[in-house]
């Protein structure tokens, strides 16, 4: 099974082909921590994380290696398990920075990368607070779920009395494939997700779209990116009621091969000056999902997209609470993710089927090095 090291010039997770499964958490930093705390917790996560990456405990110790009257280090579950691809992908949020009434906790606010922006309210953002922000988060991926969930369980009980778990999230299923060698999956509303998505090839499209550079205003996130998540609830019911030629419209896209509808294969570029061969207006609809989120439409802005399926259970109406937890890593949500999500929001055809409830920015520190630690460039 395959394995990433934890350590390296970019953090892994994000170009990273996409694993199945994902455990993502948002911590808060405790009331009282101090800023050599906040270092040393840094520390301590990049320690483990750089442990289980590579299918170990947290500690040499271990589950079963210490002292009988102690709890053991390490929870265990993960025992006999391979790495299972798992990464650990280590943020920072704009709170850390500045919390809503302008205390800089940790001495920190100048230091704050104009790009940490805090994301503003879209039309029909209907934003659980439980579900949203964060002061730290963890994107945990993995082929196992058992492998993600252990990482997120002992990393959070490493953080005990320092941060506390915020919110969390599963899941299952890629949505997005972030390699040319990967097929493309589908999302819940039965559709390939990530054919058009920059993929870890696509170098000088990850350089310009995913990279923060030295010169864009924060030197110490040279080299790491910045990530959105979104938790998208999906009106399941709703889907699929509609007709096979309403979804395909909603899309642009054609459920069967994910080929754009103005015509060829998945991997055609759309054409939105090609006609419907019914005469009435273009192939792909102007208020389509694709035709709103495609680079054309906003001054060339891309997204690398690495989200998840998730079903936490049913509501109290008996219906799937299903969707997708859209996470994308862009360079500057400011010209990427922020205008492409007005574009959404204001017309995308598919908001009737959609309702976001959760939302959360973090800064992607860069990559350390072998024994360094992740946020060594911010303090
Ligand atoms: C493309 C589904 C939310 C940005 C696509 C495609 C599908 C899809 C099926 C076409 C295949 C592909 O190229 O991957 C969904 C669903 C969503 C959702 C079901 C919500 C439940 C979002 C959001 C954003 C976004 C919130 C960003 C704000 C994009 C982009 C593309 C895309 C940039 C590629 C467009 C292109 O270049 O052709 N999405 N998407 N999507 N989506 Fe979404």
């Amino acid at each position: 099974s395959a394995s990433y090291p934890f350590f390296g010039r970019h953090q892994s997770g994000i170009v990273t082909a996409a694993q199945d499964r994902l455990h993502f958490a948002a911590f808060d930093v405790a009331d009282g921590v101090s800023r050599n705390e906040l270092i040393e917790l840094l520390q301590d996560w990049s320690y483990a994380a750089s442990r289980l990456t590579a299918g170990l405990d947290v500690s040499p110790t271990g589950a079963t290696g210490g002292s009988l009257a102690a709890p053991p280090d390490d929870t265990g579950e993960a025992r006999g398990l391979p790495a299972a691809g798992l990464t650990v992908t280590i943020g920072v949020g704009p709170t850390l920075f500045t919390t809503a009434d302008g205390t800089d906790r940790f001495g920190l606010a100048s230091r704050r990368p104009p790009a940490l922006i805090e994301l503003p309210h879209f039309s029909g953002d209907q934003l659980i607070e439980a579900a949203s922000g964060g002061d730290l988060c963890i994107q945990a991926c993995s082929d196992d779920p058992q492998v993600a969930v252990h990482a997120i369980r002992n990393l959070s009980r490493i953080a005990f009395g320092r941060a506390s778990l915020r919110w969390s999230q599963l899941g299952f299923g890629r949505t997005s494939s972030t390699t040319r060698g990967q097929t493309t999956l589908r999302n819940l509303f039965g559709f390939k997700d990530g054919t058009a998505n920059v993929k870890a090839e696509d170098t000088a499209a990850v350089d310009e779209g995913v990279w923060a550079a030295a010169g864009d205003g924060a030197g110490w996130m040279a080299g790491g990116s910045y990530l959105v998540a979104r938790k998208i609830r999906m009106t399941i019911e709703t889907w699929d009621h509609a007709s096979l030629g309403e979804q395909q419209t909603v899309i642009g896209r054609d459920k069967a091969e994910g080929a754009p509808l103005s015509g060829g294969t998945e991997f055609t570029e759309p054409d939105f000056t090609v006609a419907a061969t019914d005469g009435g207006g273009p192939a792909i609809a102007p208020d389509s999902h694709v035709a709103l989120a495609h680079p054309r439409n906003n001054d060339g802005a891309t997204l690398l997209r690495r989200g998840y399926n998730f079903v936490d259970g049913n509501d109290e109406l008996g219906r799937l609470n299903a969707g997708l937890f859209f996470l994308c890593f862009n360079r500057d949500a400011r010209r990427q993710f922020v205008p492409i999500q007005q574009a959404l929001a204001r017309s995308d055809r598919m908001s009737e089927y959609v309702k976001h409830v959760g939302s959360a920015i973090f800064a992607i520190p860069p990559g350390a090095s072998e024994g360094g630690w992740v946020g060594e460039t911010l303090f």
